[in-house]
């Protein structure tokens, strides 16, 4: 995690790396801190804390220079205090380091520096970097940089000026995103696109273990062997609005009403009425479809239950075997991947550390991967063999809603592309899902109308320490999600529970007054799902019931009964988590939490 950005130009550097750190504040938000160069002096300003606390310290003591490189931290090596926050600086007080990423041997490095006479302030690996970066120093700042990084093991992105050169700014990555924003006779590096969008829209993004040097008259790119690299420039055609509120208290809720719009643009060109669904962007053929034994599908958080919803879909429309895991588990149980293993690999942001491990095993063992991602250039899209990306537009709250939505939109767009392929599924049965699918965003606008009723029984149940939600099928797929965004955003413990199964162990918790949310749109077991509510109810849980229109039955055993739109039930997914959305949110703000950056958590986990 973490937020990087540097800047060289003829325009005084500090606002724009202010500014681009605010685009990267859902990266990390412990500390922040920039350094600049001026005149052959580095000045350090740093603290911990939100940015606006490095804000009203420049205010006070302005940092002067057109030449810098800033830093908003998310920690993993020493807590957050202005001593351990970046921008990092050698011994000697000449050479600065931002860096997003973990150096996995820097304890090693650490004590061979010291046997060299280097000096320590930090407990953080990256105090390591500058000290090698100085120590390899022969007068020329990208050589230096190149030698230390060949020192280091782990994930990097970093950016290093020096006042010897005062006119170079050197990055490199590797495992970590950074990308070059190119403008006019002035260059930037950033950790995303958003950082850079006010300033300019053309981009290069960096592959691992390529080095960039910025000067005020252009970039270089070049390979560890000091090969110059030759790179398309990337055009962004999204708006740097979609990366602003418009209007709305937080981006959480601004995104959980964007959904609509996301669901059509994921939608748009793949699912087109009496056409079989052409996928422009995935290369795998009929044949290899047919040759499939076994899928993974692979993800973290949120992304780890849209595939769960995945398999599902999968199984029953496709009938190919299908294993969902969290990759942080799956990538060291050695699992069993060979050529006719397909793996898909979820995420949102396309750098979480641990889906990319995933993916690189599995590519390693000879299975396919397809990615499904929302962000274009990202290392997970470039490495997977194909890619369905998202069309939800740029994701800022650190809680997911329309990343997850659109990710069940692909999930069904990749089961009834195979169902297709393999033949397992009609023509109509086909269509019949796909004119559904259609009228799913239409259908979330008319759930987005029902947030009253979630902001009322929010603003009765806030003061719950736990919460469970039930659902069984489908529904426990979605109660999961419920239920993490619930923990994440109002830090009300939650549990998740498939409906059947509470009996064996968990109802024990329920006691008069429990608060339940129970998911009841699954046709074929919702006279199951009845009788479990009433279990809990029977016990003294006071319940929120979710069901499709018309199926009034559930008034009869829980407290408060709200209906979502009806729609094939391997659909529902997408329309039942949105008063979930709506819930956490409206808890988390009743009680005051701040609902686009809660405590300890980051938008993009890029440590394993
Ligand atoms: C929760 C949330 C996280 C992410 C997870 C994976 O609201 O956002 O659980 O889903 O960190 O991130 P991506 O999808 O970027 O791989």
């Amino acid at each position: 995690m973490c937020g990087i950005v540097g800047y060289i130009g003829k325009r005084e550097a500090s606002p724009f790396l202010i500014e681009g750190l605010s685009k990267l504040e859902y990266r990390g938000y412990d500390s922040a801190g920039i350094a600049v160069i001026n005149n052959g002096e580095l000045k350090v300003s740093k603290c911990k804390g939100r940015l606006a606390n490095l804000e009203d310290r420049i205010k006070n003591d302005p940092v002067k220079g057109t030449l810098g490189i800033g830093h908003t931290r998310w920690a993993t090596h020493g807590e957050p205090s202005d001593v351990n926050s970046h921008p990092h600086t050698n011994t000697n007080g000449t050479i600065s380091v931002v860096h997003n990423g973990i150096i996995e041997n820097y304890l090693s490095i650490k004590e061979w520096l010291i046997k060299k006479g280097y000096e320590f302030y930090t407990e953080t690996d990256t105090e390591v970097i500058p000290n090698l970066v100085d120590y390899y120093y022969k007068g020329d700042i990208l050589e230096a940089v190149m030698k230390a990084v060949s020192k280091m093991e782990g994930s990097y992105a970093i950016g290093v000026v020096t006042t010897e050169e005062p006119d170079k700014l050197v990055a490199v990555r590797k495992d970590s995103p950074l990308i070059v924003g190119l403008g006019q006779d002035e260059y930037y590096i950033a950790s995303d696109i958003p950082a850079v969008l006010n300033h300019t829209r053309d981009v290069y993004f960096l592959n691992d273990k390529e080095f960039v040097l910025l000067t005020r008259e252009g970039v270089k790119i070049l390979s560890q062997d000091g090969e110059e690299i030759k790179k398309e420039v990337y055009h962004v055609t999204w708006n740097a609005d979609a990366a602003e509120k418009g209007g709305y208290e937080h981006f959480m809720l601004k995104e959980i009403h964007e959904q609509p719009k996301a669901l059509r643009d994921t939608m748009t060109s793949r699912i087109i009425p009496g056409k079989p669904i052409q996928l422009d962007d995935i290369t795998i053929t009929s044949e290899q479809i047919k040759n499939i034994k076994r899928i993974y599908i692979i993800a973290c958080g949120t992304a780890y239950h849209a595939g769960v919803v995945g398999k599902y879909a999968i199984e029953k429309l496709a009938r190919i075997p299908v294993e969902i895991e969290v990759a942080s588990e799956f990538r060291y149980r050695d699992p069993i991947i060979d050529e006719s293993t397909l793996l898909i690999a979820v995420s949102q942001s396309g750098e979480t550390a641990d889906t990319l491990a995933a993916l690189r095993l599995a590519k390693q063992k000879g299975a396919r991967v397809i990615a499904i991602t929302n962000v274009v250039g990202s290392s997970i899209s470039r490495e997977a063999d194909d890619v369905l990306y998202t069309w939800a537009g740029p994701e800022i709250a650190v809680a997911s809603t329309k990343a997850y939505t659109t990710q069940l939109i692909a999930m069904y767009i990749i089961a009834l592309f195979f169902a297709q392929n393999k033949g397992t599924l009609s023509n109509e049965e086909i269509e019949e899902i796909k004119r559904e699918m259609l009228t799913l965003p239409e259908k979330t606008e008319e759930v987005l109308k029902t947030k009253d009723v979630v902001q009322k029984f929010a603003s009765k149940n806030y003061m719950h320490k736990d919460m469970f939600f039930l659902g069984r099928g489908l529904d426990y797929a979605v109660a999961m999600e419920g239920s993490l965004k619930l923990k994440e955003i109002s830090y009300i413990h939650s549990e998740a529970y498939a409906a059947g199964e509470l009996k064996h162990g968990t109802i024990a918790l329920i006691e008069p007054g429990t608060a339940v949310i129970a998911l009841a749109t699954q046709e074929d077991i919702y006279d199951k799902m009845v009788s479990n509510i009433r279990e809990v109810t029977t016990r003294g849980a006071k319940v929120l019931g979710f069901a499709f229109e018309g199926h009034t039955e559930i008034e009869k055993t829980v407290d408060l009964a709200r209906y979502i739109p009806k729609t094939l039930p391997i659909l529902a997914p997408v329309l039942s988590v949105v008063p979930l959305q709506l819930l956490a949110y409206y808890m988390a703000t009743i009680k005051g939490c701040d609902v686009d950056k809660p405590r300890n958590l980051a938008k993009s986990v890029t440590v394993e």
